[in-house]
């Protein structure tokens, strides 16, 4: 019977660039869906850019250009990123369409008319000077618990200690610097702790895998906090039908995102939209998501569609995070790699594929990106099994028998072993256990390697009377190698591809299992995958490894609520390593101080011209005038960062940062070189 199966994978934040880690997931799908697609089924991928919220609006105009302009370049640069990794998108839309905000003001009005919607005057932390309120990455200041200094309003990285940005010390908006202030604002709440016997019911009916449903009752034995899905003007968003100034919080309209592509090519062919989502749907509807987005999809996401008259989710399929070289994706070590770097050093995007299907056995732990483990994988499994059965073999049909395949095959056990491999493959395929299924496939491959090696065509070649055993042993192996092309044609499309041209034969489908390429003319065999030099990972990897830059823009606010609930990283003490490289790039000069001044309405800094010399002076702003009175400093030396990007701040340019120790401790110290340095004299 032909399934009906809407897939989709999480919907990217247009706030970024795709990397290796968003790839385990897009990846995952895709092989998923032609799997499904290979096996006849009517299976359509939806996918779009999640584009709204706080962190874009400011991005844009940071960048001097519209919400709108920016999310569209994204959108460009997602679309070529997904194509180079051949990600087979049916449909990749955007959630700021009219589409999309058709169906969130209806699925919120249905949602309000089931009494599901309460309004809440609550207290937030509001920005004066941009007169914005501030989401929690948005605030940084001291820790509550430990006191560490320049923490994010959610959580200390310092001591690891949760808590709520109206408990930072001495807080600032990380937007303007200004300190912010409370201030009350009606929110709207979608009522989460009313649906409770619903999702619980709904939790444990299959849809989640094990792990995720053990997930669940955790979270519903601390209870379910009602959802605030509204945002305060200004947000780059959709207004909130019947609430001027106020603004769906992004994640409110970010799932129906995968309805709203749906409905868009759904019109563009011609198809019932109803019959995918609505109440009564008798399609498949299976949602892909890495385990961190898992309280949207498996507890918000069901309560909207179930209390706003919509179909339910068929799956929701939880992966793990992608670590590389078993650490978590960092920008300083060069592992925080963008799936654009990745194809711009030249690799190929299906020795990834390949690699990452290997590792991924449906469950939602982590999976580990191994740089040399993958040179060494991808040689041996692709080139040095696979592809050397063909390359072995297909020269002498070119040369000795025309271009033409035996008629009949004398010895078909081989070949029956792996058509009878089908059934589990499938079974392994469909489970999401890719790992396993990739395993199987390559035993396959190494009973052909055998079997080359033990017939030795190169030495039938030799002898004249042998010619219709080397005829058969390279039939053989060529329907192996067809047979193998088939079962990885789901991780591997484009070698697929070029293995159907170079056997002349229509596109592989699931059911080809069952036939044999025999009397069949094919083509001349040219080379189809080369070996990966690890040369070109180590080039990568130092595209990747970036500056120590400036003030790093805050990670965007993207699931507030979530992490509340989420598992929290163990404390850090002491910054990823970087190279003597990296350091280098730091310019650190002694400077005298030649002027400090108190500046008008900065409650923390002082104005200080720093004189370096023959270098010349520098005006900086320094948070030190807690710890400073101006006049102490004049003429005393200190270290400064002389290549920091020059800063415009609300009072002028700051061209470099002076080096103060603070610490658990009260007290802030600068530093002072010992006696003798000159003022321009560099620091390494
Ligand atoms: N915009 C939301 C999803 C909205 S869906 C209605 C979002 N975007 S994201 O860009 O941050 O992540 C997109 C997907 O990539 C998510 O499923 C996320 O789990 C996954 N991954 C992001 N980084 C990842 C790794 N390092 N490893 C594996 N998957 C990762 O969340
Ligand atoms: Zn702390």
């Amino acid at each position: 019977m032909t399934r009906q199966i809407l897939v989709t994978s999480a919907l990217p934040y247009a706030n970024g660039s795709i990397h290796l880690g968003h790839l385990v997931e897009y990846i995952q799908t895709d092989i998923w869906v032609r799997f499904q697609k290979m096996r006849g089924h009517d299976c359509r991928y939806m996918c779009a850019d999640d584009t709204h919220g706080t962190a874009i609006m400011l991005r844009a105009e940071k960048e001097g250009v519209t919400p709108e302009a920016l999310i569209s370049r994204v959108w460009d640069e997602h679309t070529r990123d997904f194509a180079g990794f051949h990600i087979g998108f049916d449909h990749y839309y955007s959630t700021h369409t009219e589409e999309n905000r058709a169906l969130a003001s209806k699925i919120y009005l249905a949602l309000k008319d089931a009494g599901l919607i309460e309004v809440k005057t609550i207290a937030q932390m509001f920005d004066p000077v941009k007169k914005l309120f501030l989401p929690d990455r948005f605030i940084k200041g001291e820790c509550p618990k430990c006191g560490a200094a320049d923490q994010y309003g959610d959580n200390c990285e310092v001591c690891g200690a949760t808590y709520s940005p109206t408990e930072l010390k001495n807080p600032v908006s990380a937007v303007s610097g200004a300190t912010p202030v409370h201030k009350d604002s009606e929110h709207y709440f979608f009522k989460l702790g009313d649906c409770e016997t619903f999702l619980r019911e709904w939790t444990t009916s299959g849809t989640l895998q094990d792990e995720a449903a053990n997930k669940m009752q955790e979270w519903f034995a601390q209870g379910l906090s009602n959802w605030d899905i509204s945002r305060d003007a200004p947000y780059f968003g959709f207004e909130i039908p019947g609430a001027p100034g106020k603004y769906f919080y992004v994640w409110l309209d970010a799932p129906v995102g995968y309805m709203a592509s749906f409905a868009r090519y759904a019109a563009d062919r011609g198809l019932d939209f109803e019959a995918w989502w609505g109440r009564d749907a008798k399609t498949e509807l299976v949602h892909f998501i890495g385990k961190d987005i898992l309280y949207f999809h498996a507890l918000f996401w069901p309560a909207m569609l179930k209390f706003s008259g919509h179909r339910l989710p068929t799956a929701v399929y939880a992966h793990g995070f992608l670590t590389v070289n078993g650490q978590k994706m960092s920008k300083s070590r060069g592992t925080f790699i963008t799936a654009a770097s990745y194809l711009e050093a030249g690799l190929n995007p299906e020795w990834l594929r390949y690699y990452f299907a290997a590792k991924l056995n449906g469950s939602m732990e982590d999976i580990d990106l191994n740089l040399d483990d993958f040179v060494a994988r991808v040689n041996s499994d692709l080139v040095g099994k696979f592809i050397n059965i063909a390359s072995r073999t297909a020269g002498f049909i070119h040369k000795n028998f025309d271009g033409r395949l035996a008629d009949r095959i004398e010895q078909p056990e081989l070949l029956a072993a792996f058509q009878a491999a089908a059934a589990s493959l499938a079974s392994h395929y469909e489970s999401r256990d890719f790992g396993r299924a990739l395993r199987e496939i390559m035993a396959l491959a190494d009973r052909a390697n055998q079997f080359v090696a033990d017939e030795k065509p190169w030495e039938l070649a030799r002898q004249p009377e042998a010619a219709a055993r080397l005829h058969q042993v390279c039939t053989v192996a060529l329907n192996c190698f067809r047979l193998l092309s088939l079962y990885l044609k789901p991780v591997l499309p484009e070698l697929a591809q070029k293995v159907e041209a170079f056997l002349a034969v229509e596109p592989l489908a699931w059911d080809h299992v069952n036939t044999l390429l025999l009397g069949h003319s094919i083509n001349e065999y040219t080379h189809l995958m080369t070996r990966i030099d690890p040369k070109t990972l180590t080039a990568m990897v130092d595209a990747n490894r970036q500056n120590l830059a400036p003030a790093p823009a805050p990670a965007p606010a993207r699931h507030a609520e979530a992490q509340t609930h989420a598992a929290r990283p163990a404390a850090v003490t002491i910054a990823d390593t970087i190279s003597i490289e990296d350091f280098a790039r730091i310019d650190l000069r002694i400077a005298r101080i030649a002027g400090a001044e108190h500046v008008e309405g900065a409650d923390k800094l002082l104005r200080l011209t720093l004189d370096l010399g023959e270098l010349g002076t520098r005006q900086i702003f320094a948070g030190i005038k807690s710890a400073y009175a101006p006049e102490t400093l004049v003429g005393r030396l200190t270290v400064m960062v002389a290549n920091l990007a020059p800063r415009k701040m609300k009072f002028g340019m700051s061209e470099g940062m002076v080096l103060a120790a603070s610490g658990d401790a009260p007290g802030l110290f600068i530093l002072s070189p010992d006696s003798g340095a000159q003022p321009g004299m560099k620091v390494k």
